[in-house]
């Protein structure tokens, strides 16, 4: 157990709300919550119960741990906002939750001698007390000084969570990992559910299921060899097949598909599982669907 703070938030938005709970339900007392939205107010409600909604300033000034969890885009404004009105205050731990920004844009804060964090959960929020749980093994990407590491680790063991240490020029490299994975797989698997549908199949969910399940495991555990299916294969005349009858039935997922096999296929050849040779002839039947790209050197040199 860390030292207790007694803990604000800014706002109790998906994030906030559901820290701010992990937090309390770890000894944390959570002083003050600030959210004006109606969506804001009913998270508070639910999850913080009896947590009082002040404005940022009164939050930020009553606040030993100031959380702040706004939008990305809102943040560098809202800490020079609370620097300049004087709401923050030396000794103050004030930590936000963006993974694309580090402490820099915590400057403001630093300036008047608070003690800032870049504590990110990497993890997809619902605001719900479904969150909580998930919290548990969740990983937070952590960004801080020497002097608040202790800190950082101590609220992260305090969520049940696990930590990586981010470094500040690496902080959007990062979230780009996790986006890319966790944001496109929604829309490459609800393109995927797209396709079952229109084939006619009942369940498209359930039907992906044990198999995404598989193939995610299979990629985390092992990388590019869990690859199977007709690219790393050399099926030329399949990844023709499929483009065919997904330009008739789901033209909107066309090109997401062949960027997709672009990629695949670039990654097959330096594996060293499908010879150049093959790969050309697939490169083929992608280049009538699109720009050609520049394929590693190994492909071209076939
Ligand atoms: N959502 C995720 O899965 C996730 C995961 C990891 C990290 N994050 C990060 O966590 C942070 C918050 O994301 P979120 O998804 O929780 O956002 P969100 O659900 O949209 O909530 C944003 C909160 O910030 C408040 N807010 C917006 N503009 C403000 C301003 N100018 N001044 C004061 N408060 C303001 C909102 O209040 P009102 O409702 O009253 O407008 C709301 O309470 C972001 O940095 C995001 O990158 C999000």
């Amino acid at each position: 157990m860390s030292h207790l703070f007694r803990v604000g938030v800014i706002g109790a938005g998906r994030v906030g709300a559901v820290l701010a709970a992990g937090l309390r339900a770890a000894g944390h007392p959570v002083v003050a919550a600030a959210g004006e939205s109606d969506a804001s107010r009913r998270r508070a409600a639910e999850l913080l119960p009896g947590v009082p909604l002040r404005k940022p300033s009164d939050v930020a000034r009553e606040a030993e741990l100031l959380l702040l969890t706004v939008p990305d885009d809102m943040l560098p404004n809202v800490v020079k906002v609370l620097a300049d009105s004087g709401a923050l205050h030396a000794g103050q731990v004030v930590a936000h939750t963006s993974g694309r920004h580090g402490l820099a844009v915590l400057a403001p804060a630093a300036a008047v001698g608070a003690r800032v964090i870049a504590l990110h959960p990497a993890m997809t929020f619902t605001g719900t007390s479904v969150d909580l749980e998930r919290l548990h093994g969740c990983v937070f990407g952590l960004t801080a000084g020497a002097d608040e590491r202790a800190i950082a680790e101590g609220l992260v063991a305090d969520l049940g969570g696990r930590v990586t240490w981010v470094p500040e020029e690496m902080r959007t490299l990062y979230h780009a990992g996790l986006a890319h994975g966790a944001n496109h797989l929604v829309t490459l698997v609800s393109e995927a559910m797209g396709l079952l549908g229109a084939a006619g199949v009942d369940d498209p969910a359930g039907t992906l299921r044990p198999l995404l399940d598989a193939a995610l495991d299979n990629a985390l555990a092992h990388g590019d060899a869990a690859l199977t299916g007709p690219i790393v294969r050399g099926d030329v005349q399949t990844v023709a097949a499929h483009l065919k009858d997904i330009s008739a039935n789901a033209p909107d997922t066309v090109p997401s598909y062949v960027a997709m096999a672009w990629a695949t296929l670039d990654r097959a050849v330096t594996d060293g599982r499908l010879l150049p040779i093959r790969a050309q002839a697939i490169a083929g039947v992608l280049s009538a669907y699109g720009d050609r790209r520049v394929l590693s050197p190994r492909v071209e040199s076939a």
